[in-house]
């Protein structure tokens, strides 16, 4: 549908952008902190560890002051668990608490709003070593009472947490290592009552927002075949519903029980947690969006066939093959490249189209208010010697998504805002910090330092111009 005329932004639209702790603060081992399972993983060859990332922890002054100054009204970041409880579950280190203070502070002095996500990828790397991290229930109250803490301490000054990041993108990269699915679906469900309790105990203890903030897309089906259109909705609910029907109307997709039931890696339930999962209410649903979801039918043959490929080391380093078997769930649907969709040159979708399919579908299936916390375009960048930066590709990018919101609006979404990753550079989940994503160039290359200077790349002064206007000027 092409309107006829837009609805303005709301005044009060959050406008800003998101980074997450362990890939941009640095200062992996400063002030008590604790190991994470990032900090113990092996750094992939050609890509810098996350010891110092963008040295954020030191510099998170002047970095907040930039984002001031383009106007910002939102700053998406996580604490880091391991910082707060360095062994995830004994004595609270109290350098780490008054670390977020500050930031929080500091976002509270320049009219910025701290949307704090509690856990973003950094499990306490103890926490693995005792009992394996999620597969194990201990983990569950672990986490809850290290939000407790953290709803103690800052919960009378912050409005929005975001309880668990991109759970759904743990699960479906298996990034837990689970040797089957049946393990690999337990720990989730661990995640998804802790996710609860933490929303539950939020608002026993304050006055703050919370939501769960999985990574959703719409789903489209490769071609219009009657079984390709059944694996896009499935794949739907394994790839989105699971995570959000779980935590919004406390029951897993009926189908894709059924589903898990039949192959045997149904989740046990415990004691309390089909309560939690009821009584959980998120008030809004954060969620990050880079590209629509292509999918086919996958036969059960086939299906286990990629997934089989995965055991072999040789296809596991070829990037597609990996994917390709990732992606499958056999008997259901496999994750495909769209011909249609343009892409980055990381091959991370072009898609505002499906911005807005996706906001109109989470607005019409749960009527929660929606906050945008990623959306980004990840591409190295030119320093010029004159000291400029020209990323005409990523204001291209993030134009086209801010359009896709408005239009989204003016179909009656309820969106309270737009935090695109990221603030300033950081350090990319598996690629490097090649792969920028920032407004903020950060002057270090993948292995030297340089002098982490902080400079303003064209989109900075697009951003702040956009923002002025309330969303109106994107030229
Ligand atoms: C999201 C994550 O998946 O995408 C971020 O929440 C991540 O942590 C971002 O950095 C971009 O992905 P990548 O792999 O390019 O860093």
């Amino acid at each position: 549908m092409e309107h006829l005329k837009l609805k303005r932004f709301p005044k009060d639209f959050l406008w800003g952008a998101s980074s997450s702790a362990y890939q941009c603060e640095g200062a992996w081992d400063e002030d008590g902190k604790g190991p994470s399972v990032q900090d113990k993983a092996p750094v992939i060859p050609g890509t810098t560890d996350f010891k110092v990332t963008s040295d954020h922890y030191h510099r998170f002054k002047e970095d907040i002051a930039l984002m001031a100054e383009m106007g910002f009204t939102e700053y998406r970041f996580s604490i880091a668990w391991p910082r707060i409880i360095p062994d995830g579950d004994g004595a609270v280190n109290e350098k780490g608490v008054a670390h977020y203070h500050e930031v929080i502070d500091e976002c509270l002095k320049n009219g910025i709003q701290p949307v704090i996500t509690l856990y973003h990828f950094d499990l306490p790397y103890a926490l693995q070593e005792k009992y394996g991290g999620w597969i194990n229930r201990q983990c569950i109250d672990d986490f809850v009472r290290y939000c407790e803490v953290c709803f103690k301490e800052y919960g009378s000054k912050v409005k929005y947490f975001l309880t668990i990041n991109e759970q759904n993108m743990m699960t479906m990269f298996n990034m837990g290592g689970y040797a089957t699915d049946r393990e690999r679906y337990q720990a989730n469900h661990h995640m998804l009552v802790a996710q609860a309790k933490a929303t539950i105990r939020c608002h026993e203890m304050c006055d703050a927002w919370i939501a769960p903030a999985p990574n959703i897309t719409c789903v489209y089906p490769l071609t219009s075949a009657p079984l390709d259109n059944l694996a896009a909705m499935d794949y739907d609910q394994l790839r989105n519903r699971l995570y959000l029907d779980t935590i919004v109307f406390g029951k897993y997709p009926e189908a894709f029980w059924v589903y898990l039931e039949q192959r045997g890696c149904a989740p046990e339930f415990a004691d309390g947690d089909e309560e939690a999962l009821k009584n959980a209410h998120p008030d809004f649903i954060a969620f990050n969006y880079y590209g629509a979801s292509t999918v086919k039918y996958v036969s059960e043959e086939e299906g286990k066939k990629a997934k089989e490929k995965l055991k072999d080391p040789d296809a596991r380093a070829n990037m597609k093959e990996f994917m390709t078997g990732m992606m499958t769930e056999p008997g259901l649907a496999v994750g495909v490249e769209n011909p249609l969709q343009q892409k980055t040159s990381y091959g991370m979708g072009i898609d505002p189209v499906g911005l807005r399919i996706t906001l109109r579908q989470l607005w019409e299936r749960y009527h929660l208010p929606l906050l945008i916390t990623e959306n980004g375009c990840g591409v190295p960048d030119t320093l010029n010697e004159d000291g400029t930066i020209h990323d005409d590709y990523r204001i291209d990018y993030l134009r086209v998504h801010i359009r896709a919101c408005q239009e989204a609006i003016t179909d009656g979404v309820n969106l309270m805002g737009y935090s695109p990753w990221s603030a300033f550079d950081l350090v990319s989940t598996h690629q490097g910090i090649t792969k920028r994503y920032g407004m903020i160039y950060v002057n270090r290359d993948e292995f030297d330092l340089k002098d982490m200077k902080r400079i303003r790349k064209d989109s900075f002064y697009w951003y702040k111009k956009a923002i002025a206007s309330g969303g109106e000027d994107l030229d």
